[in-house]
C-alpha cells in the first residue's frame, strides 16, 4: 500500500481537496493521510457543501493537526509525499522558514527532509513579494508550486471541470491518470 498525505490549510479552493480525495479513493493502492488546519475547517465552510466530517471521511486516516507525535510526523513512516490543496500563503511561509508549529507543517518538513515529492497547490491573488520569495525558495528545494491556474486549451464547461482539470495536473506530479483528465496532445476535441 503506498501513502500519500493530503493536508487542507485555508487557502480559497476547497472544491480542489474534495475532488482530489474523492478521485484518490478510486485508486486501490493508495491510502490517504488527511491533515487539517484551523483556517482549513474555515474556509471549508465557507466554500462547501459538505461537511468537515463528511470531508475527512473521504479519506483512509485523518490527523488531528494538533497531534505532532502522529504517525505522519516522523520520517520513519514511509510515504509517497504530500500534497498541500488548498496551500494558503501562511503555509507557504510556514514550510519555507521550518516554523512547524503544527502537524500539517511538520508534516511537509518531513517530506522535505526525506527528499520526497511536496506539492503546494499555492493560492493567492495576487500575490506579493513575500508570498513570491518563499514559492521561488521552496521551488530551489525542490518542492513543486503547482498553483490552481485557470486553463481555457481544453474548453472547460463549468467549473467542476476547472476543478478536475487542476486535480488531474496534482495526480500527475504521483504519476497517477486523473478522471477525465484532457491533456494537449496538438489538438483537444471541444
Ligand atoms: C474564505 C477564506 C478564504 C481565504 N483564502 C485565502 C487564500 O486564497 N490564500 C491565502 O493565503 N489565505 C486565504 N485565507 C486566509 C487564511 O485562511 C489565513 O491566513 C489562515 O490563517 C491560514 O492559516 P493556515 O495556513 O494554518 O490554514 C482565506 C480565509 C478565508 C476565511
Amino acid at each position: 500500500m503506498r501513502r500519500l498525505v493530503v493536508g487542507i490549510s485555508g487557502g480559497s479552493g476547497i472544491p480542489l481537496a474534495v475532488e482530489l480525495l474523492r478521485q484518490l479513493r478510486c485508486v486501490e493502492d493508495i491510502e490517504t493521510h488527511l491533515v487539517c488546519t484551523r483556517g482549513g475547517e474555515i474556509t471549508a465552510a465557507q466554500e462547501s457543501e459538505m461537511s468537515l466530517e463528511e470531508i475527512c471521511g473521504l479519506a483512509d486516516v485523518i490527523h488531528d493537526n494538533k497531534d505532532i507525535g502522529a504517525s505522519i510526523a516522523s520520517g520513519t513512516f514511509h510515504t509517497e509525499g504530500m500534497v498541500v490543496v488548498p496551500c494558503s500563503m501562511k503555509t507557504v511561509a510556514g514550510i519555507c522558514s521550518g516554523y512547524t508549529d503544527n502537524l500539517l507543517l511538520r508534516a511537509a518538513d518531513v517530506t522535505l527532509k526525506e527528499r520526497r515529492k511536496l506539492v503546494l497547490v499555492a493560492r493567492e491573488c495576487p500575490l506579493n513579494t513575500i508570498h513570491l520569495r518563499n514559492m521561488y525558495e521552496l521551488s530551489q528545494m525542490g518542492v513543486e508550486i503547482l498553483p490552481p491556474m485557470l486553463t481555457y486549451y481544453n474548453h472547460p464547461q463549468s467549473l467542476e471541470d476547472c476543478t478536475r482539470h487542476i486535480v488531474g495536473k496534482i495526480l500527475d506530479r504521483f504519476g497517477i491518470e486523473g478522471k477525465d483528465f484532457r491533456r494537449w496532445n496538438g489538438c483537444v476535441e471541444k
